[in-house]
């Protein structure tokens, strides 16, 4: 085993004396790449925005951005990491000092004014230029003060203002926060970026293969991050350290981290291990590999699982997607995760590993208490299983003061079988109501059976609002989730009626 290292834009750099908790972030700044910033140390601003070589869904691979604030600087022993130091240099003029093409857009069209957030979006930006199955829109229809589809001021967006004519995804910016500058010249100018040219030195790294994951054993004064490089030396390890911290993306580890002090003497990754990592469609059930990111489960399912297709856009922020995986947000137990309302819904099972074998637990009983589960000690979550065939009626909504980048006040999932206008399955999977996120039994059963009709939605909404026990917080009043609970349930039918009954 080597000591521990990063590739830092290109060079090698050792990761000691770095502490094992020491975040990515302080790590590179320590190392004088101070562009990184920090402005909330817990992954909602992308202040820290940097970017990682991963496996690649459509080439071998992608360049992925992450929040440096919140991965230990151990956790990327082995891997590569561009800053935005180093996208100055890497782009295709080579020349020391060159802005990259996304610095370049974000300088001209006035993307950046105090300059604090800025490397930050060009490394959620730099991500999205370099994704592989990002292209041109080739529509031309004129914008609505028909101008065309581009003027000397910048491109015009399209029908879908969501997405650059240039095939540029804005999600991708969506955990960037700005204070001064305000997000149109961004948006422009991420919507102005070109496609990578040939000798782009970036762009052809995504034709080799990833930086294959390392064995890790790095302990400083007593404090261990270790990374075993198969699910059963990993579980063998847990069996003798089940005090461990496990980690995959730390997107909840990192803000334990960082805003409350909280250290751990032994923290386990399991994000590389491939058994933790694979995605398949077997004929009774679609198992995902507990430690995919989010992104990678989008981007493999495609839309083939429509209920976790509405969840992934609402997940927090890409940056968080990039990092965040299911096996965390279950592991964590916490009562506001937006997974488990929509795994809920879907029936889904967890399937649990330990040195002895493995179980499948229903999520239905898989909460016992506030981020509390039957989960033992040196116990892993290994992949989530959802049942096949999918009920066709499907919504996930969640109540948040911000569309993207929130945490929900309230969460709700449905899963409707919907027969000749008859509800013949329901599943309502809720969060943000009780100590632990919930199957709405009562309306599920104040559904089935019954016409699909309004007189049964309302019926079925009134149940709806009195299931859990909502608390009141700084989120959000009990009165408001409740009120919030019977208006999904109304919004469902008006939203699907059309859809059933054609
Ligand atoms: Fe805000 Fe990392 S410092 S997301
Ligand atoms: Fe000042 Fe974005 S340019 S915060």
């Amino acid at each position: 085993m080597t000591a521990p290292r990063i590739t830092v834009n290109g060079t090698e750099a050792p990761i000691s004396p770095a502490a094992p908790h020491t975040t990515v972030l302080d790590f590179l700044r320590e190392r004088g790449l101070t562009g990184t910033k920090e402005g909330c140390a817990e992954g909602e601003c992308g202040a820290c925005a940097v970017l990682v070589a991963r496996p690649g869904t459509n080439e071998p691979t992608d360049w992925v951005a992450v929040n440096a604030c919140l991965l230990p600087a151990a956790a990327l022993d082995g891997q590569e990491v561009v800053t935005s130091e180093g996208l100055a240099t890497a782009g295709p003029a080579g020349a020391p000092g060159a802005l990259h093409p996304v610095q370049e857009e974000m300088a001209v069209r006035g993307g950046s004014q105090c300059g604090y957030c800025t490397p930050g979006f060009v490394c959620s930006m730099a991500a999205e230029y370099y994704r592989p199955d990002r292209c041109a829109h080739t529509d031309t229809e004129p914008a609505e003060d028909g101008t065309g589809t581009g003027t000397e001021d910048g491109p015009r967006h399209g029908a879908d203002p969501e997405h650059g004519p240039n095939g540029f995804d804005l999600h991708a910016l969506s955990g960037n926060l700005c204070r001064c500058t305000g997000y149109r010249p961004i948006r422009d100018a991420a919507f102005a970026v070109g496609a990578p040219t040939a000798d782009d030195p970036l762009a052809q790294r995504r034709a080799q293969s990833p930086p294959a994951p390392v064995a890790t054993e790095y302990v400083r004064d007593g404090r261990a991050f270790l990374r075993r490089s198969t699910l059963g030396e990993t579980l063998r390890l847990l069996r003798e350290r089940p005090d461990a911290v496990v980690v995959a993306g730390s997107t909840d580890w990192g803000v334990e981290v960082n805003i409350r002090s909280r250290r751990a003497d032994c923290v386990v990754a399991v994000d590389r291990l491939s058994e933790l990592r694979e995605l398949g469609f077997g004929p009774g059930a679609v198992e995902i590999g507990a430690a995919l990111t989010l992104t990678e489960i989008e981007r493999r399912l495609d839309g083939r699982v429509p209920l976790l297709a509405e969840l992934f856009p609402q997940f927090a922020s890409r940056l968080i997607r990039n990092g965040a995986t299911l096996g965390g947000n279950l592991g964590t137990g916490s009562p506001i995760g937006d997974s488990p309302p929509v795994l809920l819904a879907l029936e889904a099972s967890v399937v649990l590993a330990d040195a002895d074998g493995e179980r499948q637990v229903p999520l239905a009983e898989y909460f016992t208490g506030y981020r509390q589960s039957v989960r033992r000690p040196g116990e892993l979550i290994r992949a989530v299983r959802v049942p096949l065939p999918l009920s066709p009626v499907v919504a996930f909504h969640k109540i948040a003061k911000r569309r993207f980048d929130d945490i929900s006040s309230v969460a709700v999932a449905f899963a409707l079988d919907v027969e000749d206008g008859i509800v013949r399955k329901a599943r309502i999977g809720l969060g943000g109501v009780a100590a632990t996120p919930l199957r709405a039994l009562a309306t599920e059963e104040a559904l089935e059976g019954r016409p699909w009709t309004a007189e049964t939605a309302g019926a079925a909404a009134r149940v709806l609002r009195a299931e859990g026990t909502p608390m009141n917080d700084q989120r959000a009043s009990a009165a408001y989730r409740s009120a919030m609970l019977g208006q999904s349930l109304l919004k469902l039918y008006a939203q699907t009626t059309e859809a059933v009954t054609s």
